[in-house]
């Protein structure tokens, strides 16, 4: 954190001296005077409460976020928004319930925003747009080694995975289910075997980047897909 701001309350303030305890545990001693008064300003109330999408947030500064998906993350929210893009923390840890089938209905039916942030939104926004668009669409998932890239992508993939299925059981034509849906969703640890690594960074590390198309028909069922290697990745 350092070189930002840090969230900070007064511990004591005697003599023109003021002593601030960081959240981070840190403790800074500034004089009261006209240098040390540009370098600390009060928090505004979206920056303490925590906000689900940053674009609301009144404090812009790189503190300010951090400072917000920190709490977030305390709070096990491990997604918030910037307008309509989803910055995930990794938790390290399975989230019971937070990928289950109920997730996966609820943000179904819900658009972006309207509940709270989540790759599944993402996700449906996506599948929705192919329509309300009429055109193709593409989610960009990026990251340092370790950021939950790889898991994302596969989040996404059960997603449009269950709307194909659902598609197909509402089909008045009652088309026969190809499995392709499934073949693509097991399809990604045959893929990680062959293509991943353990690395200082992340014991599943992907080698390549993925370039991952999906075909979809007018139904909404999922025809065929391409996944495609590219970006050799130099770091061992
Ligand atoms: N949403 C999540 N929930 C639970 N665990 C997660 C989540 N995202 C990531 N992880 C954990 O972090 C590990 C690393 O994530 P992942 O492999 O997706 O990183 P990556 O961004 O693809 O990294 P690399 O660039 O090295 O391939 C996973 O193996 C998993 O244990
Ligand atoms: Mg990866």
């Amino acid at each position: 954190m350092k070189d930002h701001y840090v969230p900070s309350t007064v511990d004591s303030c005697s003599g023109g001296v003021v002593v601030f305890n960081t959240d981070y545990g840190q403790v800074y001693t500034y004089k009261q005077n006209a240098v040390s008064r540009q370098r600390v300003y009060p928090m505004h109330n979206s920056s303490i409460n925590g906000v689900d999408d940053m674009a609301t947030l009144q404090d812009l500064h790189d503190g300010a976020i951090l400072h917000n998906l920190q709490l977030r993350y305390t709070q096990k929210s491990v997604y918030t928004y910037i307008g309509s893009i989803l910055a995930a923390v990794n938790p390290y840890q399975r989230l019971s319930d937070l990928y289950d089938a109920t997730a996966i209905e609820r943000y179904s039916r819900h658009h972006l925003g309207e509940i709270p942030p989540h790759i599944y939104a993402i996700a449906n926004e996506c599948y929705r747009s192919l329509w309300k668009r009429s055109n193709n669409q593409c989610v960009l998932i990026s990251g340092e080694s370790g950021a939950g890239k790889t898991e994302s992508t596969k989040m996404i993939l059960r997603f449009l995975s269950a709307m194909s299925q659902q598609s197909v059981a509402l089909s008045t034509a009652k088309r026969a289910s190809s499995h392709v849906e499934e073949a693509i969703v097991e399809s990604s640890p045959i893929m990680e075997a062959f293509g991943n690594a353990k690395t200082v960074h992340n014991n599943n590390s992907s080698r390549f980047g993925k370039f991952i198309q999906l075909h979809f028909s007018q139904h909404g069922n999922i025809q065929g897909g391409r996944i495609t290697d590219c970006i050799l990745c130099p770091e061992i």
